[in-house]
């Protein structure tokens, strides 16, 4: 095995008070972040995308193998094909696939199989998971590839809320199409798919509660 050299980690070293603070005003700003179901048709560089998707391959994965891609999708024929596939699987979904206590707890969202979104939104990230990679023809196994990727969805998600943009975290499942519509290896399973963009300006959000610090902690 290739031997790594150790170099000096460079942190930030705040003050308390700055600690505090910052992890404040984290919160608050995050807290802010919403799932939207409309987008605004306005564009967005690839530039912006580029560091968004950087930002997600920072992530800590299993023995750092970066077990993840992301296709970033902003042609209007692909978001169409990508859009008609999603919309032919939800509503298989929404009428026979879902259980009833499933689509109970959708009601309140007033989703259906129609996924406009999909072609309105600038950029349709597409995230896969690699269980293996290829190299030299060989299989190389990766490890906790599920929790590798979903932390990297989360700086994904963070960094697509620190530019002021929404996205929506999208499964219009079995997203086995992407895998096809994308021509992504064999090694690559569809895990999200994340339209982005800015809000429209009149966009609705269903006015959820979150869980607060008792319910989701103890401190012991
Ligand atoms: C793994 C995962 C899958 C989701 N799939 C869908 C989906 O297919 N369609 C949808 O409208 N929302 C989907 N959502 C969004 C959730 O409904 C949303 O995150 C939740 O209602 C909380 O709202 P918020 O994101 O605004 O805090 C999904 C969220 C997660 C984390």
């Amino acid at each position: 095995m290739n031997q790594l050299s150790f170099i000096s980690f460079k942190g930030f070293y705040y003050t308390e008070e700055q600690v505090l603070k910052r992890s404040k005003d984290f919160y608050e700003f995050m807290d802010k972040r919403r799932s939207l179901r409309s987008f605004s048709d306005k564009p967005i560089d690839q530039r912006v995308i580029e560091s968004i998707i950087m930002s997600a391959s920072s992530a800590p994965s299993g023995a750092h193998k970066q077990p993840w891609f992301f296709s970033a999708v902003s042609s209007k024929k692909l978001k169409s094909k990508i859009k008609e596939a999603a919309e032919k699987e939800e509503y298989e979904n929404y009428t026979g696939r879902m259980s009833d206590t499933w689509l109970k707890d959708l009601e309140p969202f007033e989703t259906n199989f129609e996924k406009p979104f999909l072609e309105i939104a600038p950029w349709l990230i597409v995230v896969f998971k690699k269980p293996f990679d290829i190299e030299n023809g060989e299989k190389k196994q990766n490890y906790y590839v599920n929790e590798s990727v979903g932390i990297a969805v989360g700086f994904l998600l963070a960094a697509i809320q620190n530019a002021g943009l929404v996205a929506l975290t999208h499964t219009p499942s079995p997203m086995n199409f992407l895998e096809k519509l994308l021509k992504r290896p064999p090694n690559e399973r569809a895990y999200l798919l994340i339209p982005v963009g800015y809000p429209p300006d009149d966009a609705l959000i269903p006015d959820i509660k979150r869980k607060n610090l008792k319910e989701v902690s103890d401190f012991l």
